[in-house]
């Protein structure tokens, strides 16, 4: 059977896109900015990522990983390259990453994602607790970064799942980072 010929970005071009970033660039929103950039071509190219999963039309619920990289990173090497298939309604707590960046790309669906900060009496609040300082949805092809330190959390506002590509600049269950009770204003140190 023909097939038509494309020039297209792929999963494996990224990679090395990603790679040359932390060879050559310290900074690390300047290395966020920059993945970011080469995430949002990736997302943009048709059909990669169920090739990668065999994914069917519906369900496939999970986490899969894509690439693990021991060469490149930051702070350390071992940056990570993942996809979450995620059920309507799926959403997490607010939690940080760390010393990491971390890149979100929606592939596929749409996500809302709430950013939160720490507030002090004196800053309109009673007690120390986190609180929303903004939110936003992405949609197909669109893409976030969130840098070391950041607080946020995600949801799946799509009605059926959604495609999620997600960049850790190193696994994160090599880092020690937090998760935040909004409510309590407890926090607690998560395993991954
Ligand atoms: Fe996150």
């Amino acid at each position: 059977m023909a097939q038509v010929q494309t020039t297209s970005y792929t999963m494996e071009a990224f990679i090395e896109d990603v790679r040359n970033v932390f060879r050559t660039e310290t900074d690390p929103h300047v290395q966020a900015k920059m993945v970011s950039g080469f995430m949002k071509t990736l997302l943009a190219v048709p059909g990669w990522l169920e090739e990668k999963l065999e994914l069917e039309e519906q369900g496939g619920y999970g986490r899969y990983s894509l690439h693990l990289d021991e060469e490149t990173g930051h702070p350390g090497n071992g940056w990570w390259l993942m996809a979450s298939v995620q059920e309507p309604g799926q959403d997490n707590l607010p939690h940080d990453h760390g010393v990491t960046w971390v890149v979100y790309g929606v592939y596929e669906g749409a996500i809302q994602q709430r950013k939160w900060r720490w507030a002090f009496p004196g800053e309109g609040v009673e007690k120390a607790q986190i609180v929303e300082h903004g939110r936003f949805v992405q949609e197909n092809g669109a893409v976030a970064y969130f840098l070391p330190g950041e607080i946020h959390d995600t949801l799946n506002v799509e009605e059926g799942r959604s495609l999620v590509v997600r960049l850790e600049s190193q696994k994160l269950d090599r880092v020690t980072r937090f998760q935040y009770n909004p409510e309590t204003g407890s926090m607690t140190m998560m395993n991954r």
